[in-house]
């Protein structure tokens, strides 16, 4: 199989990017959103697959269940800023929404709010935002970045982890994009916010909120089946959700449905590391009225 290069990161309008997701920029940002669409937006490894597929249960699940066995979770819900051109690994977000038949079409994005096009934002979209303590975020962000070959080598881990903090990693800093979303919510009601971790502690509670959001009503049966089949253990072994059958990923390395905890970062920052994070932290979200939980 032909394998991309892993690719460099550089200054992109103030937010570390790189040309896997920047190159198709124009048609990005003149992406024509219809007043339907649903965008799941993330900082990188926050829960998105979850969510997705989520959502993907909750709008489809009854009426076509074969999906869930059948389509590959980013042709389902597509990201929308990828861009690998050429080869047998070759993909492009922009054309996997255009492909899409049903209604609504379910969007990822990974980008920071002043780069989402805007016409999301003229057609009143519906925006669901997940948000992970940044801890586990960076551990998680760590060991993606050595399996996913299209995203620049991570280095050891306190290499890693320092660039984390200064932002120097793909799609930029969490603690920016966590605040720029969070900000965004108070002026633009459809922002629904959640947070990883209360998905873990109390995942009916959380179903309720997302559906409450979307003006769904489904029955008890309908919710049970959405939150087995977006089980950490059955994502994980279905291969339309783990990414087995995405080339890009060596899950020889580590595979992309890794651990699903709160609080794994306690197995990988040491005391030092902990401490320097701590301080680190206080000072970029002093201003914001953002709290997460590290553990639950
Ligand atoms: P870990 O690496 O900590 O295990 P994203 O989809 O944004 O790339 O996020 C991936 C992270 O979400 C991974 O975290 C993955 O294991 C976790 N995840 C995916 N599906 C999950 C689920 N059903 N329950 C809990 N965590 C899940």
């Amino acid at each position: 199989m032909e394998k991309p290069p892993r690719p460099t990161l550089f200054d992109f309008h103030g937010v570390y990017m790189t040309n896997y997701f920047t190159q198709n920029w124009d048609n990005i940002q003149n992406f024509k959103a219809r007043p339907d669409d649903i965008v799941i937006a993330t900082y990188p490894k926050a829960g998105t697959t979850w969510v997705s597929c989520i959502l993907d249960l909750l709008y489809f699940g009854q009426t076509s269940p074969e999906r869930q066995t059948s389509i590959p979770i980013h042709e389902r819900v597509p990201f929308l800023e990828v861009y690998i051109p050429n080869g047998p690994s070759g993909h492009t977000g922009k054309d996997a929404v255009d492909r899409l038949t049903t209604t609504p079409r379910l969007i990822k994005t990974h980008l920071p709010v002043q780069f989402l096009p805007r016409s999301f934002w003229e057609q009143n979209c519906r925006i669901v935002y997940i948000a992970r303590n940044a801890k586990d975020n960076v551990v998680s962000y760590f060991h993606f970045d050595r399996m996913n070959l299209i995203q620049p080598e991570p280095g050891d881990w306190d290499t890693f982890l320092h660039r984390f903090m200064m932002g120097k990693v793909t799609f930029g800093s969490w603690y920016d994009h966590v605040k720029g979303w969070w900000e965004k919510k108070q002026t633009y009601s459809n922002i629904h916010y959640v947070f990883y971790e209360d998905l873990i502690e109390d995942p009916g509670q959380e179903l309720d909120r997302l559906c409450s959001f979307l003006g769904l009503s489904p029955s008890a049966h309908e919710k049970e089946s959405v939150l087995t089949g977006a089980k950490f253990d059955n994502m994980k072994k279905n291969k339309m959700t783990n990414y087995s059958t995405v080339p890009i990923m060596d899950q020889g390395v580590s595979p992309f449905m890794r651990k699903g905890k709160v609080a794994d970062w306690k197995n990988h920052f040491t005391e030092a590391q902990n401490k320097e994070f701590d301080q680190d932290y206080k000072q970029k979200m002093k201003n914001s009225t953002l709290r997460f939980r590290d553990e639950i």
